[in-house]
Order: structure tokens, then sequence, then C-alpha cells
């Protein structure tokens, strides 16, 4: 079955495939028995293999055992998760928090609950796959805008009269790095009266000295704000959560159908969180030296296009797949880890670079030598 669809694929330089570690997470990673400096992780602040928050996992997978048996309506929640919902509260700045399984059942089960038929939704054209699937699953009606055009969505908001209009967005572009003017968004949002739903999915623990995307913009959280967030990247866990008001929350687990019809998260994994967050908040030189080494990086690519990047996410956009292919396979040759990121997951495609707090100079040093002799037309 789906030869065909396979072959097509393959024809168009488009064929996807899984390299998996026999390693932890990290700068370093073993694959097929040969080592590889990884630059394609989103554990930017190197915390999947973190002491503490592996102590915590394990005692908690020891007292809570490996799943949670259930849905969280039913008896799936644990005190460490209700302990964790407290404190990503306290964290984001808003009254109530609910954990969702991962980023992507967030936002495809948060959107569809807040968005309906009658409702306006506003989203940025390189908002993330899973808020795309999200908005198609709320039927809601759809008005994409220009990438970050300040003039189009308040355009397209002008223009709507639906009563309900929510604008969505990225905070930090998972494929270019770059960031959300979000003081327009929020005050074009005010001006209309319209919700405003952010996916801070890279923003948490990276921006805002961790705290995300709101801290780092200078703006307080609003009744009318949502923030989603990722445990999955800088926290090194996993799972996601929505931080919003008490009563949004409160309707989040009464109607969010991926929260609802969906096994919870074992306990083991909120208590990595939970520690996640407190590594986070003692630990600040890891973000500190995160945005050494991406500004480091950053320098030594002087030359290259590395697009509108602001963040440790570093694309190196190509003139063609087959160039972008060649590249990988070079860096690959060469013991280092850079995934080629092609359409439709993006339009131009790229070695999409993620560097972490975990680098050291010479293996940024290392990486940026490797692309430069790269005998490939950039
Ligand atoms: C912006 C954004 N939102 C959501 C997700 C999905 O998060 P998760 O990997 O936890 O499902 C990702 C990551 O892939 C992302 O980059």
């Amino acid at each position: 079955m789906f030869k065909s669809e396979l072959e097509k694929l393959k024809q168009n330089l488009l064929l996807r495939t899984i390299k998996d570690r026999a390693s932890r997470q990290g700068a370093r990673i073993i694959i097929e028995g040969k080592e590889y400096l990884n630059f394609a992780s989103n554990d930017y602040l190197g915390l999947c293999h973190h002491p503490e928050i592996i102590s915590a996992a394990e005692d908690a997978l020891k007292e809570f055992g490996t799943g949670a048996g259930a849905s969280r309506l039913l008896s799936g929640g644990t005190i460490l998760h209700r302990e964790l919902e407290s404190k990503i509260a306290l964290f984001k700045g808003t009254e109530a928090a609910l954990v969702f399984n991962s980023g992507y059942a967030a936002n495809t089960g948060i959107i569809p609950a807040i968005a309906s038929e009658q409702d306006a939704v506003f989203s940025d054209e390189l908002n993330h796959a899973s808020i795309i699937d999200g908005i198609r699953l709320s039927r809601a009606k759809t008005y994409i805008y220009r990438h970050k055009d300040m003039e189009h969505l308040h355009t397209l908001l002008k223009d709507c009269r639906a009563e309900k209009k929510i604008v969505i967005t990225d905070t930090v572009f998972s494929m270019d790095g770059d960031t959300v003017p979000l003081n327009d968004i929020y005050n074009l949002c005010k001006e209309h009266g319209a919700l405003l739903y952010i996916d801070d999915a890279h923003g948490t623990g990276v921006l805002g000295k961790g705290k995300g995307a709101l801290e780092h913009f200078g703006i307080k959280p609003e009744p009318w704000i949502i923030q989603m967030g990722t445990m999955s990247k800088a926290l090194g866990s996993f799972g996601a959560f929505a931080a919003a008001d008490k009563d949004t929350i409160n309707w989040l687990l009464n109607s969010a159908r991926s929260f609802m019809f969906s096994t919870a998260l074992p306990a083991h994994v909120a208590a990595a969180s939970l520690a996640s967050l407190d590594v986070l908040k003692k630990e600040t030189w890891r973000i500190d030296r995160l945005w050494q080494n991406r500004n480091k990086l950053m320098n030594a690519l002087k030359g290259f296009n590395t697009g509108s990047t602001e963040t440790p996410i570093i694309p190196i956009i190509m003139k063609d797949i087959e160039g972008t292919l060649k590249l990988s396979e070079q860096l690959y040759e060469k013991g280092i880890y850079a995934p080629a990121i092609r359409p439709p997951t993006v339009k131009e495609p790229r070695i999409r670079i993620t560097v972490t707090a975990e680098h050291s100079e010479e293996d940024i040093e290392r990486l940026t030598e490797a692309i430069q002799k790269a005998n490939i037309p950039l």
C-alpha cells in the first residue's frame, strides 16, 4: 500500500526517514554506533538529563507507577498534576493553568474549545502546524495574515464583523527563529476587542529570562490572553499547558476534547516538569549560556542566509532541496547532525540549526567550519 505515494515523495526528494538515538538527548548523541554533534534538538537548556529532574521523575515513577491509567477527569490525575498547574500559573502570572499531553494536543484541543463556526480567527501564515489543525477543527472563519504584517492584521480585524475575534500566533516561529511583534498585536487586540492566543512553545525557558514571551515584551497577563506553552522543549520534559484566568481554564477542562478524551500524562512526567521549573529558576546561567552560544554562532555564520532569526533557532536558508540535502549529508559525514527541513514544513528549504546551552565554543567552531567548507552553492 502507498507504494506510488512513497515513490513520488522519493522522486521529489521529500521522503522523510527517522534517525533514532542510542543515547540521551544532548550536544552529543549516538546514532548507529557513531557519535554526532547534535544541532537538532529543542532541549535548549540541556535539561533532558539534569540529575535533579531525573531524580524527581524516578521518585514519582516509584510512587505513582508508569502509566496514568485514565484521563484527568477520571482517575488519571495526581497531586503532582495539580501542583504543576499551580506552579505554571505562578510562573506565567495567571490565575490558573491546565496541563495537556503535548503541544500538539494543546493547540488542537484549546483552539476548537475557544472558537466555533460563528467566530473569527486571525492566524499568522507561518504559525505551527498544530495551530493550523486546531483552527481547522474549530471550523471558525479563518483569516490568514501575512507573516507578522500588522497592517494586514489590522485591516482584517477592522473589516471583520464577527462578535468574537481571536488572534493566534507563535511567539517564536519554529522554523525561522524570529519573534512575533507582540506589543503591536497586543494593541491591535485591545483596539478590536479580540482575544489573544499565544503559542509560547519556543519562548518558554528561552525568552524573558525563561519566563517566556509576555515577560520578554513587558506585557502583563490579561483575562483576554491565553498563554499556551510546552514542557517538551527548553524544560526538557514533556507535555504542554494553557495558562489563563480561572474561568477560561475551567471552560477548557470542560470542553477541550484532547484534554477530556485522552489518558493523562504519567505522574513522573509531571514530576519532571515540576523539578524543571525549579532548576530553571535556580540555574539562570543556562539561559545566559544559551544566548551567548546563540550570539557566537550567529557571528560565525555572517554571510550565510540565516533569514530573520532572533533566537537559538538558526536556519540556513538554501537555494534548493537538492543542495539542502547535500549540505545536511556532508555535515552528517563529518559527525554533525543538522537535518534538512523541506516543504511542506517550510516554503524555502533550509538546514535548521538549534544551538543549546550545552554546546562548547569548539562545537560551534566545528559546525561553522564544516558549513564553510561544504562545496554547495548557498
Ligand atoms: C510552535 C510549536 N507549537 C507546538 C508544538 C508542538 O509541541 P509538542 O512537540 O509538545 O507536541 C511545537 C513543536 O513541535 C511548536 O514548535
